[in-house]
C-alpha cells in the first residue's frame, strides 16, 4: 500500500510517501520514499515557542512546496492508494490547514482519505526502517513537547496508557529550561549541546515522583527548582560554565527519572522489549541511559532512527497503515481535534 501522509500538528510542515507491506502479525515493514519536513523553527524563535496563526501561515505556504518537491523526485502522485492525514491533537488552525489540504488533493486524485492520531504516529514510529522487529508485549516511552507518556504495547494495534505527565511534558521542561538559561527555541537540542560541556553531578535538582507507585510524571517542579537555584545564586548573568552544569544536571534529572519509571514499568508488566520515541528521543544522553537500563534486565531496545524521532509525517503513514489493518473504517470527512488522546 502506498500511503500519502500529511502532518501539520505542530510547527513543521511535513509530507512523506510511505510504502508499506506486511500484516500485524508479520511484522508490517514500511520503506519511507520520501519524508519532507519545512521546519518553521526559524519564523517562531523570535517569539520563544509557536505561534499558532504563524504557524497555520506557514503551514498554507510549505505544503504545495513539499508536493512540488515530491513530484520533482519523480513520485507519481497517481500511484497512491491512500492520503492521510494528522487530526490532533495539536493546534486546531494548524491542524485544519493539513486537512484541508488533504481533502482538496484526495478530490484531486479521486483517493480516499484516513485521519489519524498524532500520539498513534510517534506510538508506531519505531517501526520505520526497522531492520529487525520488535519484540511484544513491549513498553513504549513516548517523550515530545506536547506530552509524555508510558503505552503498554501488547502487540501492534493494542495499546494501553498506563501513565502520563501531570502537567509538563518532558519536551516542554527542557524548553522552559533553555529558555531560563538564555538559550533559543527549542531549548531540548540546546540543552543537550551545553550538557556536554557541564557536571551532570553539580547540582541535586529533584527527580519527581520517582518513588510513587504510578507510572504518572511531574516535571513542572523541576522546573520552578532550576528557576530557584538561578535566583538564589544572586548573579546577573551567569557564566558558561554555570549554564553547562545546569544543563548537564537538570538533563540527568529529567533522563534518570523517565527511565526509572519505564523499567518499573517494564518488569511490572512483564514486557519483552522497550521502545523510547517522541521529539525528546532525539536525545543521545537519555537514549543511553534507557538502552543501558533494558539491557542489564536483559530487555531488547529500540527508538526511531533521528529522522522519525521529531515530527514528520512518515510516522503518519505507519500509524495509518497500522490502523487500515485494524479495518477503521476510512471517512471521507475528517475535523480536526486539538485535544486527541490516545
Ligand atoms: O515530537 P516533537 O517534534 O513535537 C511534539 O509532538 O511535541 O517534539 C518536540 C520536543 C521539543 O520540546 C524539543 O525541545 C524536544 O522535543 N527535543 C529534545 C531534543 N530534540 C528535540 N529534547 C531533548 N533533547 C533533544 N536532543
Ligand atoms: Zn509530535
Amino acid at each position: 500500500m502506498r500511503i500519502l501522509a500529511i502532518e501539520t500538528s505542530c510547527d513543521e510542515s511535513a509530507i512523506a510517501l510511505v510504502e508499506a507491506t506486511g500484516t500485524l502479525i508479520r511484522n508490517p515493514r514500511f520503506n519511507v520514499l520520501a519524508n519532507l519536513i519545512s521546519s518553521q523553527v526559524k519564523v517562531h524563535r523570535p517569539f520563544g515557542g509557536v505561534v499558532p496563526n504563524l504557524a497555520k501561515r506557514e503551514h498554507i505556504k510549505n505544503l504545495p512546496l513539499l508536493l512540488q518537491q515530491l513530484e520533482t523526485k519523480n513520485l507519481k502522485l497517481e500511484t497512491i492508494d491512500l492520503i492521510v492525514v494528522t487530526v490532533g491533537p495539536g493546534l486546531e488552525p494548524a491542524l485544519w490547514t493539513g486537512i484541508n489540504f488533504a481533502e482538496d488533493l484526495a478530490k484531486k486524485l479521486e483517493k480516499s482519505i484516513l485521519g489519524v492520531n498524532h500520539l498513534e504516529g510517534h506510538l508506531y514510529s519505531f517501526l520505520l526502517e526497522q531492520k529487525a522487529g520488535l519484540q511484544f508485549p513491549a513498553m513504549v516511552l513516548s517523550v515530545s513537547g506536547g506530552h509524555t507518556m508510558l503505552i503498554h504495547l501488547e502487540k501492534l494495534g493494542q495499546a494501553k496508557k498506563i501513565g502520563e505527565t501531570r502537567d509538563d511534558a518532558a519536551g516542554e521542561a527542557f524548553d522552559k529550561v533553555a529558555r531560563l538559561l538564555g538559550l533559543p527555541y527549542p531549548g531540548g537540542p540546546e540543552i543537550e549541546k551545553l550538557a556536554k560541556k557541564g557536571d551532570e553531578n553539580a547540582i541535586d535538582f529533584p527527580r519527581p515522583m520517582i518513588h510513587q507507585k504510578n507510572f504518572d510524571f511531574s516535571f513542572s517542579g523541576i522546573k520552578t527548582s532550576v528557576l530557584y537555584y538561578i535566583r538564589d545564586l544572586k548573579l546577573k548573568t551567569l557564566n558558561l560554565k554555570q549554564k553547562a552544569d545546569i544543563a548537564a544536571s537538570f538533563q540527568k534529572a529529567v533522563s534518570e527519572t523517565l527511565v526509572a519509571k519505564t523499567i518499573r514499568a517494564a518488569e511490572e508488566f512483564g514486557v519483552k522489549s522497550i521502545a523510547l520515541v517522541g521529539g525528546v528521543s532525539a536525545n543521545k544522553y537519555l537514549t543511553k541511559k534507557m538502552e543501558k537500563a533494558a539491557k542489564n534486565i536483559g530487555l531488547a531496545f529500540t527508538s526511531p532512527q533521528l529522522q522519525f524521532n521529531t515530527d514528520n509525517a512518515a510516522m503518519i503513514a505507519a500509524a495509518a497503515y497500522i490502523n487500515t489493518l485494524k479495518k477503521k473504517k476510512i471517512k471521507n470527512k475528517i475535523e480536526a481535534n486539538s485535544n486527541l488522546n490516545l
